[in-house]
């Protein structure tokens, strides 16, 4: 695992941006296929790869893309799904296919096998090449709420009581908030062959002193990322700031920082 500690949310999202040029870059017309996410948090890497592609002509034409998750009983095309958030934020803004950017299909009359199907056309895919993550302040990541299995399968999984109520702001009525999502599962994204973690602000710090530092659990689900051999974690000083570690990070990068970022370490 590698960390890099940056002072802002904007020289973090330059830092992901980064891994993404690269494996967009070296699949060339084949195709990279990405893992993308929701959430704030990659938000600022969006930003940026939009005006890398406006202003340097990064091209994602060849690109593939699969979400990490989506809500269960939303129609197609409501404004809260995950399927619109990722083109609000992205993908309409650059040169990718639409219909080469696949999510579960929350409005599936069997999610179930929504779900299981959904692993399917992943492998199908070639697998995910760069996995980016947010992580909640619980140590989530996708929907993989605290006791989920560290081998679990993209399915169907209920919502805490405090993701319904975060949730609810962006809703109606109350009775509109979904409780039940199709999430990648954690065995799932362990199969990408690069997985970046992007997390700012205090609210943070705990789960990323568990995921960098702790013991592997499913109290913590993001720790599972520890037995991956890639995976880059890039938090602000706030993030950082229950890192016990933090000296050492901030060292090794400095003695890394002529080894190319997509090196496995
Ligand atoms: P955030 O959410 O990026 O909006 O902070 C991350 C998460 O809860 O997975």
């Amino acid at each position: 695992m590698e960390i890099h500690i940056v002072a802002d949310a904007d020289a973090g999202a330059k830092v992901v941006a980064d891994l993404f040029e690269r494996t967009v870059r070296d699949a060339g017309d084949s195709g990279a296929v990405l893992g993308l996410a929701t959430g704030s948090s990659p938000v600022p890497t969006y930003t940026e790869l939009i005006r890398r592609h406006r202003e340097e002509g990064l091209s994602f034409a060849a690109c593939r893309a699969f979400l990490l998750d989506e809500y269960v009983g939303l129609p197609a095309g409501h404004e809260q799904s995950y399927h619109a958030f990722i083109r609000d934020n992205f993908i309409s803004s650059i040169d990718i296919e639409d219909a080469s950017v696949i999510s579960p299909n929350g409005a599936a009359s069997d999610p179930a096998a929504e779900a299981a199907d959904y692993d399917r056309r992943i492998g199908e895919a070639g697998g995910v090449d760069l996995q980016i993550l947010g992580i909640g302040s619980n140590g989530h990541i996708a929907f993989n709420e605290p006791g989920s299995s560290l081998a679990s399968r993209t399915r169907v999984v209920g919502l805490t009581r405090s993701t319904i109520a975060d949730n609810a702001r962006y809703f109606d009525s109350p009775a509109d908030v979904p409780v039940r999502a199709i999430s990648q599962g954690l065995g799932t994204i362990l199969e990408a062959r690069r997985i970046v973690l992007t997390a700012s602000g205090e609210g943070k710090a705990a789960a990323v002193a568990q995921l960098a530092e702790g013991a592997i659990s499913a109290r913590w689900p993001a720790t599972v990322l520890q037995t991956h051999p890639a995976v880059t974690v890039v938090v602000d000083e706030a993030a950082a700031s229950q890192l016990e570690l933090a000296d050492y990070y901030r060292h090794s990068r400095a003695l890394e920082s002529d080894i190319p970022l997509s090196t496995d370490r």
